[in-house]
């Protein structure tokens, strides 16, 4: 077992060197901070308890004890006061102080209140791994981002679940999360306890879909030898999501539509009708307003359905939130796959905003695993995604020099045009695709004239 470290955070260094060796014989490891500096940088890394001086060179312990709380408020923290200052004492303990001992200190009851703060440190420890081992998977907290957006979308997704039965209509590009957020309004919901059931409209043809989502009564179909209930009535008091809705036929909207009209359906081959209690999510990412247009889904049905929108916007419209997703996964990976990886390197993160993940929060999942399967390094690089996403990384194997030579000038221009225009004119974006940065990309649309283009991106307008 690996002994608890303790943190000795003391200008003096007799004190230091007592504690030390009175706690190194007690069978603690013993880390040592002259500063309140060093202390704190020690201190993020992790320690067990923290043994400090309320007098430093660089600022007083009460305000240290502030930010070592701030970073982890689980963390024992021992203060040591000088002689007769009880108001700091007090005041200490106020602040999430474990203990104070007043100097001078006796060893023997200075080992012991260490040792029973240690104690405390385990304590502390176990009852949040099991808090959260069992706290509810589908939490709104397990949608990771705080940009103004996704805060947003979290606020929504509360109300929602608490208003009780109204449809929902969840829409968005593939891999943003809209299967996460029809099961956390699920789960938040009044009818948590009930079943969540949910069918993916284009991965069935439609007489099953319908028998799937109606059930049907015995003789309904030759195949049909039993009566069999169907998903909304196994659902009822629960939710039903109706994935890839877009893609359902229009006979089967008409019926679906009747249902959500009047809470009541007939089996498929059935006669009496059935009510249930089903709240009904449905999810697309397709336009369906579009769709409607084209004919090819019902106006009726559409406005029906859309009683709650709610939009979950393609990642590279909230880069923002990319810092925090990564750092999510890498904990999650790393526990899944007992690894040690600490983040990335400011290159990669740079690299990662820029991306444009065309497969949203699911492609930047996917990436992240596969870098830190595939590295050794406990710092995730560039290069470690660029091989990945399939972007960027050294051209110099695949560019040859043309027998008859180039214009070194056209060709840079040429593909500064290209990346501006794959970047829809994000200056950003296309420094990312050339390996520059974005001060570069604007010197060269200088020097070779080019025009910005029209939709250039809001972050670009206003930075120029
Ligand atoms: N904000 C988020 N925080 C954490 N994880 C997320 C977030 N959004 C999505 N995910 C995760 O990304 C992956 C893809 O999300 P999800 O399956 O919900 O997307 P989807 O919109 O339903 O995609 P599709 O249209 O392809 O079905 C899942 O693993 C999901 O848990
Ligand atoms: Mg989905």
């Amino acid at each position: 077992m690996i002994p608890p470290t303790v943190l000795v955070v003391d200008d003096e260094s007799l004190i230091r060197w007592s504690i030390k060796e009175r706690l190194v014989a007690a069978g603690f490891r013993v880390k040592e901070a002259e500063s309140a500096a060093e202390g704190l940088a020690i201190a993020r890394e992790g320690v067990d308890l923290v043994l400090l001086d309320y007098r430093l060179p660089d600022a007083d312990g009460l305000s240290v004890l502030k930010r070592i709380k701030e970073t982890d408020p689980d963390t024992v923290v021992l203060m040591l006061t000088g002689h007769g200052s009880v108001g700091v004492a007090v005041e200490a303990m106020k602040q999430g102080a474990f203990h104070y001992v007043a100097k001078p200190f006796d060893l023997d009851e200075l080992t012991v209140l260490v040792e029973k703060g240690l104690e405390t440190t385990k304590l502390r420890r176990e009852v949040k791994a099991l808090r959260a081992s069992r706290s509810e998977p589908y939490s709104v907290d397990c949608i990771i981002g705080d940009s103004p957006a996704m805060m947003q979308i979290k606020g929504l997704l509360k109300k929602i679940a608490g208003s009780p039965a109204s449809t929902v209509l969840l829409t968005g590009e593939s891999g943003t999360g809209k299967d996460l957020a029809a099961k956390v309004i699920h789960f938040n919901s009044p009818r948590a306890a009930g079943a969540f059931m949910n069918i993916t409209c284009s991965a069935l043809a439609e007489t099953l879909l319908e028998s799937e989502l109606f059930g049907h009564e015995r003789g309904a179909f030759t195949d049909a030898r039993q009566q069999k209930k169907g998903l909304l009535e196994l659902a009822d008091g629960g939710t039903v999501f109706l994935d890839e809705i877009g893609e359902m036929v229009p006979a089967l909207q008409a019926k679906l539509l009747r249902f959500l009209e009047e809470k009541t359906f007939k089996r498929v081959g059935g006669n009496t009708d059935i009510q249930v209690d089903v709240r009904v999510i449905a999810a697309t990412n397709r336009n369906l307003d579009e769709e409607v247009q084209k004919g090819k889904f019902r106006e009726d049905l559409y406005y029906r359905l859309k009683v709650l929108p709610l939009f979950l916007p393609p990642l590279r419209d909230r880069t923002g939130d990319i810092p925090p997703l990564v750092r999510h996964y890498i904990d999650a990976f790393n526990r899944e796959f007992k690894k040690k990886t600490r983040g990335v390197t400011p290159d990669a993160m740079r690299y990662l905003e820029t991306h444009p993940w065309p497969g949203n929060i699911r492609e930047l999942r996917n990436a992240i695993e596969r870098a830190m399967l595939l590295s050794d390094s406990d710092e995730l690089t560039a290069a470690d995604f660029s091989i990945i996403t399939g972007g960027g990384g050294p051209v110099s194997q695949e560019f040859k020099l043309p027998p008859g030579g180039i214009r070194l000038d056209e060709l840079e221009r040429s593909l500064v045009e290209q990346a501006l225009a794959r970047a829809s004119g994000n200056q950003t974006r296309a420094a990312a695709l050339l390996g520059l940065n974005r001060d570069q990309v604007r010197y060269r649309i200088e020097k070779f004239g080019l025009v910005k283009p029209e939709h250039s991106s809001a972050s670009d307008k206003l930075a120029t």
